[in-house]
């Protein structure tokens, strides 16, 4: 006799089990099918009690092909009842009500500071100033002593800086990427420098520990305090509108001769006053002036040479200016609920 002949009963009840068992509907009649083919009464068992009719030499093969196959069909019926055991489960994978509105998926957006950057840099950009970047991580010297601030200037307090040791700080401007950027390269020059601050003050709806500023820096032969009114007239007009006003008031700042602080007019009540600004009629937004004497030397540049204006902006006070922000708090505090009404349709709108 051949093989095949023996085998051909353990080859039809895998062929049985296997189609019952993929069959079985439901727990129940799975169960079934396991006491039919596994069962002490089963099919496997009868097929074992059968080895006695086989001839001797044949008795050990036969027993180990019904092991197999046993274990085959044991591991279906496993793998049978795990699938139906989860669809008759908690109701994780049941289909539910297919004529319900399906749920809308919330993509992200753009942060409203983001949105800002991105319409700032596109207007300076337009005026030809390019990208750049400085350390959040800075040492005192950029941040304070090549901007020529005394030893004993009251912004170097601890009160106002976070020092990491005495000589390395998080910066509390961006006007330390001016020396930075200088000390790279020569003029003529015209960055702008957008990042995070940080300052050791209490927050109110007004002032944040962290917040950003944009820093600019234009540095060429003969630059002029006219080039400086310029461009930030400029930028004004392009970010808020040409009905907005600028004026300049005479300021201090370590690092320019002369500094000014910028004004426009007040966005809610267009320059009558109002508590927005303090019924003034005009809103600071920048501070500005020409680059020191002193450091163009610190940054390598011979101050008879070159002259240069700089300003700074306030992002976190234009976005607030611009969309209506109440509180300053809000740009940090990443909640989606107010952030969205700045996402547009999608939120997925793309400037430029
Ligand atoms: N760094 C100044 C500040 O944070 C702003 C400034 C920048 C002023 C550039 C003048 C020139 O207050």
């Amino acid at each position: 006799m051949s093989e095949e002949l023996d085998r051909k009963p353990i080859d039809d009840l895998l062929a049985r089990a296997s189609s019952a068992i993929s069959g079985a509907g439901n727990l129940d009649s799975l169960e079934r099918e396991r006491v039919r083919f596994l069962g002490r009464k089963g099919e496997i068992t009868s097929l074992l009690r059968s080895i006695g009719d086989l001839p001797k030499e044949k008795r050990p093969a036969f027993g180990d092909s019904i092991n197999e196959v046993k274990e085959q069909i044991q591991k279906l019926h496993d793998q049978r009842k795990a699938f139906l055991s989860r669809d008759e489960g908690d109701g994780d994978f049941c289909m539910g009500d297919p004529t319900l509105p399906g749920r809308r998926m919330i993509s992200g957006g753009r942060h409203v500071l983001q949105k800002v950057l991105a319409e700032l840099t596109n207007i300076f950009f337009g005026m030809g100033y390019s990208l750049a970047e400085g350390p959040d991580v800075e040492l005192d010297y950029y941040n304070f002593e090549a901007l020529n601030f005394p030893v004993d200037h009251p912004s170097r307090d601890t009160q106002d800086t976070f020092y990491i040791n005495k000589d390395i700080l998080l910066r509390t401007q961006t006007s330390p990427v001016q020396i930075r950027y200088m000390e790279k390269h020569t003029p003529p020059l015209r960055i702008i420098a957008p990042g995070r601050v940080y300052r050791n003050e209490s927050p109110d709806p007004s002032h944040a520990p962290e917040f950003h500023q944009m820093e600019g820096l234009y540095v060429d032969r003969n630059v002029s305090l006219a080039d400086l009114r310029n461009d930030v007239t400029h930028f004004v007009h392009a970010f808020f509108g040409p009905e907005a006003k600028v004026r300049f008031r005479p300021h201090f700042f370590p690092f320019t001769e002369p500094s000014a602080e910028a004004d426009m007019t007040c966005f809610v009540c267009r320059g009558s006053g109002c508590p927005i600004c303090g019924r003034t009629g005009w809103i600071e937004i920048a501070g500005a002036g020409m680059v020191h004497p002193h450091v163009f030397r610190y940054a390598g540049y011979d101050p008879d040479a070159y002259t240069g204006f700089a300003f700074g902006l306030g992002l976190d006070r234009l976005a607030m200016l611009k969309y209506g922000i109440d509180d300053i708090r809000r740009l940090l505090a990443n909640d989606t609920r107010f952030l969205r009404q700045f996402w547009g349709e999608t939120g997925l709108e793309v400037l430029e």
